[in-house]
């Protein structure tokens, strides 16, 4: 891995969720997955959102806080660091992420590409003027969701959450992406760009199976460039890729990290 790194003239990463699990942040799919109590037909889009507010108050209530909480306490992991750390020695041009945790850049990373949003920036349906959410408010917000068990209770954490914007008085949302929503468009072809020009792409954490995101590891295919899964798991991607190490990402990169301060301490080439 480190040979394909440095021989590479233009390496990009594409993550998911799997890159943050060491984090503390939960998956989408699988067993330990969001998706697997809360389906995302319901819980994953914007309509049925709406019903799970009108009839389901306390379930999305305990949905918003697990998610937040998690987003709330999650620090970056080795796998983060890395990544940071070999764009701060150029040997990485940019992150593509799916993850909405903003632990990319909480890592140093740069140039982080979000394809799906950011959970802590909220959006003016009126300007489209973006704003961060300040950790304290999203702290407090967080104790109003533990406590809602009714619609009413709901509505104060949401209206909380997305405060009027400061410019135009207008109505916000949080800046993510749900299904059936665009990607954001200079995000989405920016990512293309690099996809295309990239020699090396890491796939770190993803199972690359949600469109048009899952088009970005294509494109890298498509241009000719090699591609690294690392994953647990085996994914769409790993019988068309360079290379599947069937790893956790944060376990991985530890021992990555701790060859490139010490060379020659281990014997085995990650
Ligand atoms: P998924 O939950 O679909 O896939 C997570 C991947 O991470 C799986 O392939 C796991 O095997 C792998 N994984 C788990 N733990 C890992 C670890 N420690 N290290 C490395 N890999 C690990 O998550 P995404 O592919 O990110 O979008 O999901 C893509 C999109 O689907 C999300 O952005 C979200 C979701 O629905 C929207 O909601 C629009």
């Amino acid at each position: 891995m480190r040979e394909l790194i440095d021989a590479s003239p233009y390496t990009v990463a594409f993550t998911g969720a799997g890159v943050s699990a060491e984090s503390g942040i939960p998956t989408f799919r699988g067993d330990e997955g969001i998706w697997r109590d809360y389906p995302p037909a319901l819980y994953g889009n914007l309509p049925g959102l709406a019903l799970a507010f009108l009839f389901r108050p306390r379930r999305l209530a305990g949905l918003a806080s697990g998610v937040l909480a998690s987003l709330l306490q999650a620090q970056p992991n080795p796998c983060h660091r890395a990544l940071a750390m070999l764009e701060g020695e150029g040997r990485l041009r940019a992150v593509i992420t799916q993850n909405i945790d903003g632990l990319h850049q909480a890592a140093g990373s740069r140039l982080v590409l979000e394809l799906h949003g950011n959970a802590f920036r909220l959006r003016c349906a009126g300007c489209g003027k973006r704003t961060e959410v300040e950790r304290e408010r999203a702290f407090g917000v967080l104790e109003s969701l533990r406590e809602s068990g009714t619609r009413r209770r709901l509505l104060k954490a949401l209206r909380e959450y997305a405060a009027p914007c400061a410019s135009c008085g207008g109505r916000t949302r949080p800046d993510v992406v749900f299904f059936g929503e665009g990607l954001p468009p200079g995000e989405f072809n920016r990512a293309l760009e690099e996809a295309s020009r990239c020699r090396l792409m890491l796939v770190l954490g993803t199972s690359a199976v949600v469109y048009p995101a899952a088009l970005i590891p294509q494109a890298a295919l498509e241009g000719g460039a090699k591609v690294v899964v690392i994953d647990p798991s085996r994914t769409v991607l790993s019988s068309r890729a360079h290379l599947h190490i069937p790893a956790a990402a944060g376990r991985f990169f530890a021992l990555w990290l701790g060859r490139e301060s010490a060379p020659g301490q281990y014997s085995a080439d990650g």
